[in-house]
């Protein structure tokens, strides 16, 4: 008995990296598997090929689960529907979204080209949008709930120097995210965001990956169990929950609004200079 049997999931980008182990582990549960991957380089450029989803896909049959391959973009509403079409074709519904495609196009804010930012923008928050729409309508029209796990990260979340459209685009899955958690609901729609950390193509040649023991340490199938969990009934009672997964741990990132301080006198109105008398109230 696996923790998903009878359930079908889709992951974008799980040709390779932290999405395959996604895929693999998803299956190893007992869910049906629709791998998407539109192949191509870590920057999103080149040709796209449909090796990275079909190897992904023959892994998962090797081992006696059920996979099938899809090869859109995610970066268009038509790609997202063709996603959610070849779901549909293959194994008749979906239960489970994993919105995991992505590329990085670094650069420091005064270098940024316009087309650095609209690319990482539309794969990875156009894209969200994209795969999620139509997907979240086939499960209410279902009407038997689902889960949709969204990856973000600590570059949105936090900050990362040289990142900003990556981090825009991340902190805009995560805003996109709590807003679907609501929405959700009603239809018994789980939504989650994680923010992983994982040795793969995409990370390969920042400057903390690069000893053998960070590289072993940074396996990107440690992310998956969290997935499994959050996709199963284990995790039935969450909903709008942000995890922090990666080398071995798993920790819950919150937005927190600090105690702050209220000013009753005037209306409310403060000066800057009682501003700046509170800030260290303001900022605790
Ligand atoms: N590796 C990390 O440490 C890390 C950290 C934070 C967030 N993430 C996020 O995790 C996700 C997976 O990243 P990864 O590290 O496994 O990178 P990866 O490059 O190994 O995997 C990304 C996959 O997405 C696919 N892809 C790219 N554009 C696509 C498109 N338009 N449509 C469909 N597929 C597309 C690529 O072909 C690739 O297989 C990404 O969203 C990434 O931003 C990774």
């Amino acid at each position: 008995m696996g923790l998903l049997d009878g359930k079908v999931a889709i992951v974008t980008g799980a040709g390779g990296g932290i999405g395959r182990e996604h895929a693999l582990s998803l299956a190893a549960e007992g869910a049906k598997v629709l791998v998407n991957d539109l192949g191509g380089a870590r920057d999103g450029s080149g040709a796209g090929s449909q090796r990275m989803a079909d190897h992904v896909v023959e892994e998962i049959r090797a081992k006696g689960g059920e996979a099938a391959p899809n090869y859109d973009s995610v970066a268009t509403i038509a790609g997202g529907r063709g996603v959610l079409k070849s779901a549909l074709a293959a194994f008749g519904k979906v239960d489970i979204l994993v919105n995991n495609a992505g590329i990085l196009r670094d650069k420091t804010l005064s270098k940024m080209e316009e087309e650095q930012w609209d690319l990482v923008n539309a794969v990875h928050l156009k894209g969200t949008f994209c795969v999620t729409q139509p997907t979240f309508n086939h499960m209410r029209e279902r009407g038997e709930g689902g889960v949709i796990i969204n990856t973000s990260s600590t570059s949105g979340l936090e900050g990362n120097f040289g990142q900003c459209n990556y981090g825009a685009a991340k902190a805009g899955i995560w805003g996109f995210s709590r807003c679907l958690a609501l929405e959700g609901k009603k239809n018994n729609i789980r939504v989650f965001v994680l923010a992983p950390v994982a040795h793969t193509r995409l990370t390969e040649d920042l400057p903390f990956f690069q000893t053998e023991e960070t590289k072993a340490r940074m396996d990107p199938k440690l992310v998956s169990p969290l997935v499994v969990f959050l996709a199963s009934d284990l995790a039935k009672e969450l909903t709008g929950r942000t995890f922090f997964v990666g080398g071995g741990t798993i920790a819950e990132m919150k937005m927190v609004r600090g105690e702050g301080v209220t000013k009753k006198e005037n209306g409310g109105l403060w000066t800057p200079q009682e501003i700046a008398q509170n800030i260290t109230k303001i900022l605790t």
